[in-house]
């Protein structure tokens, strides 16, 4: 028998997310505002990021300690060049009882149109692609960089065609997008596409954030249920992010996740592995775990996996249930690391 994992506050590790690049074609203005990754900044020289190799290695470990789901992130993952490759390695990883783990990707859509095919025959199963509107306008002042909804719509289109199951997140932002909430709901009812909802957070230290801009789930679920009604249904797997409603007429399902009224902290089960391959144990981490370093200066897999686990079993970050519902003083710039270099 394999024995679980467990943090000091009793929480298995079961979900591995790793940011494969912290480049994006996008600038949304929640995530890597133009003012701070503007022309000029200096993202990672390509020998600071883990290898697919490295990756799938850093991988095997965390399976072996109890790991079912693994994530892509970024940035945009799809920039990395061949990432089909590394779905395929991961797709070779089997967990202690020999189950095949969950490998899902996030992506903003654009590169999906040409890739679907191929993430698909590598052995892909479903992405989440972000989608903050409908309205070329509104999303265009989102990310920032002109690009239109058709494009997305387009991407999503192509990887159902691939085969992939498809979910939507949507980031609400006040006095954005918050329009078009329900607009967004009619779009993908009835279709195989669960749209999900995410509260604006506080992460990073360049979105300057502020809880006025944060439209709490309740208000969500609210505006859409006066004209589509919905019920809750269970979730799927313990700590799932997100709560789950299907329209009572039976023509889809819609997510809510509540990362700053709902913290959802007790039951994360999430790690994350940064760009450059250093080990975070919260998304509001100020700091990692140099895994790099060991892996380059030839560690045997038994170190590796000694050293990831007892960094999981010290582990106690709670942040957004420790923040509750407070208003936050400003982290100073660098205080803590962003979304796109962590994996969100
Ligand atoms: P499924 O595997 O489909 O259930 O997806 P997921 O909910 O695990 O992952 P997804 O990448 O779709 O997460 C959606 C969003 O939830 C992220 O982009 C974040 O905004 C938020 N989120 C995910 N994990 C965490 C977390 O550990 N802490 C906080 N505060 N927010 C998170
Ligand atoms: N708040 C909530 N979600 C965010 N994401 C990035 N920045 C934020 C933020 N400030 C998430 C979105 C997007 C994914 C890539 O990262 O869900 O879809
Ligand atoms: Fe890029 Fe996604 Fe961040 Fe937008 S949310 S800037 S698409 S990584
Ligand atoms: Fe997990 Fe940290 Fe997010 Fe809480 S704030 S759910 S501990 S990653």
């Amino acid at each position: 028998a394999v024995r679980r994992l467990d943090d000091q506050l009793g929480r298995p590790l079961r979900d591995l997310r790793i940011s494969v690049t912290d480049r994006c074609n996008f600038r949304c203005v929640y995530c890597m505002p133009k003012e701070v990754f503007g022309r000029d900044h200096a993202f990672l020289p390509r020998t600071e990021l883990l290898t697919f190799e490295e990756i799938t290695r850093v991988a095997r470990v965390a399976v072996a300690h109890g790991v079912e789901k693994i994530r892509l992130t970024g940035g945009e993952p799809l920039l990395r060049k061949d990432l089909h490759l590394l779905i395929g390695s991961l797709g070779g990883l089997r967990t202690p009882q020999g189950a095949v783990p969950d490998v899902a990707l996030t992506t903003n859509g654009s590169l999906l149109a040409r890739t679907a095919p191929a993430l698909r025959a590598a052995g892909l199963q479903r992405v989440t692609v972000s989608l903050d509107s409908l309205d070329d306008a509104t999303f265009m002042a989102m990310n920032d960089v002109a690009y239109p909804v058709a494009k997305v719509l387009d991407g999503i289109d192509a990887a159902q065609r691939a085969g992939l199951a498809v979910k939507v997140n949507m980031v609400v932002k006040r006095g954005h997008n918050d329009h078009d909430i329900v607009p967004m709901a009619r779009h993908f009812q009835g279709t195989p596409v669960i749209l999900r909802f995410i509260e604006y957070m506080d992460v990073g230290a360049t979105n300057g954030w502020r809880m006025d801009e944060v439209v709490p789930s309740a208000e969500v679920l609210a505006r859409i249920g006066a004209e589509l009604p919905v019920e809750q249904v269970p979730a799927n797997y313990r700590g799932e992010t997100s709560t789950r409603w299907r329209y009572r007429d039976g023509s889809g399902e819609i997510g809510m996740i509540s990362s700053v009224t709902g913290a959802f902290c007790h039951s994360c089960s999430r790690a994350r592995v940064s760009t450059d391959g250093k080990l975070f144990t919260c998304l509001f981490a100020t700091s990692g775990h140099d895994l790099r370093t060991m892996i380059r200066t030839g560690c045997t897999d038994d170190a590796l996996a000694e050293t990831m686990a007892g960094i999981w079993r010290q582990r106690t970050d709670r942040y957004s249930e420790e923040r509750g519902r407070s208003v936050r003083t400003p982290p100073a710039p660098g205080e803590r690391v962003e979304m796109s270099y962590i994996g969100g």
